[in-house]
């Protein structure tokens, strides 16, 4: 036979082999029912229990890649994260998940290939806070769904929502806020933006997860009261405004008992109280006992252990673990894999619109930042400022984000230097020379966001070396006419911060001292700008500088967002979501962080109970260096005609007027506190209601601002009667432009006490909490 010959017979055979082969595949489908075809009952009912063990652990531990569905595109992913098994015979597709929340966690390499794939690196949690403004924050939601969803990923584990409770805490920079209405309201706003895309949610860390020492197995013990009020009310929010598709339980126990093992938590609580209709999947590796986790309809366990799998088929098996149980989960995994890209087989593209992006990520960065000082008007600078002088390492690069699972992998972060030279500034060249080649010298120009966490310092006192010896910071004070000083913090998973930490180190106040007595001799200005992953101590010395700005961690654009500001194209919009402390020790929780024995603690006791934040500082008359709900402008704003009127029985309209006095365009966020009256239950001289953001305000405009309160949003949670309830009597109804500061105060009446809603009695403390209590409160 010819050559030609025998290669035509040769593929002939190899295709009448494959038809055979995929007509038998075919036939031995059909004798199984179909997921998204069959009634879901029916696809259940025909798993193994091998089958069904396998379809509640994640897949992570078998092959690299999962196998696609007949049909349905081959993923070589991608998502650093994980993804649940597929069934093919079954047509059941893998779910893929994908880690937030500051951009899409991507592995930057793929099997195979030569090409870096990278994401956007968005603001952190905490700078979106800080914007207060909710369509800001479902942006962020919608391009992070977006560059997820064309990446092929599924399902974006973010947004994280844990309460600030201890500055100290390493996750911080991933959560929003130190009060619950503002991140329950962040939050929801976030995942409907992200789940408007087609790409699921998954809220986390339900809940009570405040802090990364012995993260996965500190008992976290409190009051009933301080759980609902506080640690659990901004999840309720997120899950009955926003319904995500998932949620994820923490690694801590609550009470005694890991949340993913908490029926009362992911059961009374999520399903029948919110009414959570998604599945709750662990924390990676979270939780001591795949049973209970079953039991406690924990949906999903990941990333998936063969141990874990045998156990829970050995257990359906012998009857440990009733089917029902572990169906019902598979049923909750199952209604929310057909809503995926995947199953719809969505043709991604791998190329997400990165610019589009970047252009939000800017915008919100410069809407959010918070300008905690500003000093004779020092900022923005003048026009015929000549040149600037960069003091610290963090302005020649932009520390974007956190490390850990928070991590993205940027193409480029846009730094400080980079930003104002490209809005038209002139940076002082010599000691821009002097840090760059430092930098390059020390090998801390790092652009994979993964390597921080080994190449990056925890702070910057490193720089000590470089300025010190040759900074010549006097003749610089000659020559430039304002000085800015960047002070960087890194934040992280896995770690709390010390209280070092949290204070400057020497060679930073050195530095803040020596550039600002020398820049004062010539007439000239200091600004420090804050790059912070968290709170950090400001008390010390505000007083020596006449300005600071407090970017937080920004995003890869946050050089520029820097530039918005202080060349006054745009006005600082942003206020602290989470109060600045004079110093550590006035932190109500600092006596009880981060719990007992010294040397790995196994339980952390609340004793602060709900006085968390500007709550504590606001009730018990502590001072603070900058309090919640601060931030300044370079506009004025005045409030008039401020009206509370009585809509219903609890029900009150708020509405206040607000002007811009001021010479330049601006936004102001208003706040609206409430106290309510002593009864029953001692109450927190301010707990914040509502929000609301003007739009861009001109010189001379006005516009008015209307509130609602409810008698849900007056309630407190009695303990003993297991209920949410808004106490009879007299309610004071501010507002306020921080928490410290008041402009307007109305009284509102309650005829009657109101059980606004019963729910179960939960998660219980079994010992007693030497909670804070109102006879030490100063009134
Ligand atoms: C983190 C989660 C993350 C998961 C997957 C865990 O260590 O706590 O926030 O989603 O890893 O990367």
């Amino acid at each position: 036979m010819q050559k030609s010959n025998q290669k035509v017979v040769f593929y002939f055979t190899l295709l009448m082999l494959g038809l055979v082969g995929s007509i038998k595949d075919l036939y031995a489908q059909k004798k199984y029912p179909q997921f998204g075809i069959d009634p879901l009952n029916e696809v259940i009912a025909a798993m193994t229990i091998e089958e069904k063990a396998l379809m509640v652990t994640g897949a992570k531990r078998r092959e690299v890649y999962p196998i696609a569905l007949p049909g349905k595109k081959q993923k070589n992913i991608v998502a650093v994260g994980g993804y649940t098994y597929p069934f093919l015979h079954l047509g059941i597709p893998p779910i893929y998940l994908s880690d937030g929340p500051a951009g899409v966690r991507i592995a930057p390499k793929r099997m195979g290939e030569k090409q870096t794939y990278y994401a956007t690196a968005f603001p952190v949690a905490t700078l979106v806070a800080s914007g207060w403004d909710t369509s800001l924050s479902k942006e962020i939601g919608e391009a992070m769904g977006h560059e997820a969803r064309e990446y092929g990923v599924d399902i974006l584990l973010a947004p994280a929502m844990n309460i600030h409770r201890d500055p100290l805490g390493g996750r911080s920079f991933e959560y929003y806020s130190e009060d619950p209405l503002l991140t329950g309201k962040m939050a929801s706003a976030f995942v409907q933006g992200i789940q408007s895309q087609g790409v699921g949610a998954s809220i986390k860390h339900f809940a009570a997860n405040n802090q990364e020492t012995s993260r996965r197995y500190i008992n976290t013990i409190l009051s009933e009261r301080a759980l609902r009020e506080i640690y659990l009310e901004g999840y309720r929010i997120a899950v009955q405004e926003a319904k995500p598709w998932t949620v994820m339980s923490s690694y801590n126990k609550i009470n005694g008992v890991y949340t993913p093992q908490s029926k009362e938590l992911l059961v009374d609580i999520l399903r029948k109280e919110w009414g959570f209709d998604g599945f709750v999947l662990t924390d990676w590796y979270g939780g001591d006992d795949p049973v209970e986790q079953m039991k406690a309809h924990n949906d999903l366990l990941m990333p998936g252990l063969q141990v874990w799998t045998d156990t829970i088929a050995h257990a359906l098996r012998y009857g440990d673990l009733s089917m029902d149980v572990v169906d019902q989960n598979i049923a909750n995994i199952l209604n929310v894999a057909l809503k995926t890209g995947t199953w719809k087989n969505y043709h991604y593209t791998d190329k997400p619109d990165f610019e589009k992006s970047k252009e939000i990520a800017r915008r919100v960065a410069r809407e959010s930042m918070v300008l905690l000082k500003n000093e004779h008007n020092v900022l923005p600078l003048n026009k015929g400022s000549k040149s600037i002088a960069l003091f610290g390492n963090y302005s020649y690069k932009n520390l974007p984000g956190g490390t850990g699972s928070g991590a993205v992998n940027y193409a480029h972060a846009v730094s400080v230097a980079e930003g104002l030279n490209h809005a038209g500034f002139k940076i002082d060249p010599t000691l821009a020379e002097k840090y760059m080649t430092y930098l390059e010298k020390g090998k801390l120009i790092v652009e994979k966001a993964d390597s921080l966490i080994t190449a990056m310092p925890q702070r910057d006192s490193i720089l000590g070396e470089l300025q010190f010896s040759n900074l010549d910071i006097e003749t610089s004070a000659k020559e430039s006419d304002v000085a800015f000083i960047s002070i960087m913090r890194i934040f992280g998973e896995g770690g709390d911060r010390k209280i070092d930490h949290f204070n400057l180190t020497n060679e930073e106040y050195t530095l803040i001292d020596r550039v600002s007595n020398a820049y004062h001799a010539e007439h000239k200005k200091v600004v420090v700008l804050l790059n912070v992953g968290g709170v950090v101590e400001t008390a010390s010395w505000k007083d020596k500088v006449d300005g600071i700005l407090l970017t937080w961690q920004s995003g890869q654009e946050g050089g520029h967002a820097v530039a918005d500001l202080v060349s006054g194209r745009f006005t600082p919009a942003g206020k602290l979501p989470t109060t600045f402390p004079v110093r550590y020790t006035d932190v109500p929780s600092a006596k009880n962080f981060p719990g007992t024995p010294a040397r790995n603690p196994t339980e952390v006791v609340y004793e602060e109970d709900i006085y968390v934040g500007y709550r504590y500082y606001e009730t018990f008359d502590v001072k603070t260096s900058f309090p919640f709900g601060f931030g300044l402008s370079y506009t004025a704003f005045d409030y008039t005609d401020f009206k509370v009127k009585k809509a219903s029985e609890g029900r009150a309209h708020i509405e206040i007027t607000v002007k811009n006095v001021g010479q330049f365009a601006g936004k102001e966020i208003i706040q609206v506190y409430a106290k309510a009256p002593i009864g029953k239950l001692d109450h927190p001289e301010k707990e914040l209601k509502a929000f609301g953001k003007t739009r861009l305000l001109q010189p001379g405009e006005s516009q008015t601002l209307r509130f609602e309160i409810t008698p849900r949003m007056l309630s407190s949670f009695d303990t003993d009667a297991s209920a949410w309830v808004a106490e009879k009597g007299s309610y004071d109804l501010m507002v306020g432009t921080s928490a410290a500061s008041v402009v307007e105060n109305g009284k509102f009446r309650l005829k009657k006490r109101i059980v606004t809603e019963k729910v179960s009695k939960s998660l219980a403390p079994q010992v007693e909490i030497k909670a804070l209590q109102p006879a030490k409160r100063k009134r």
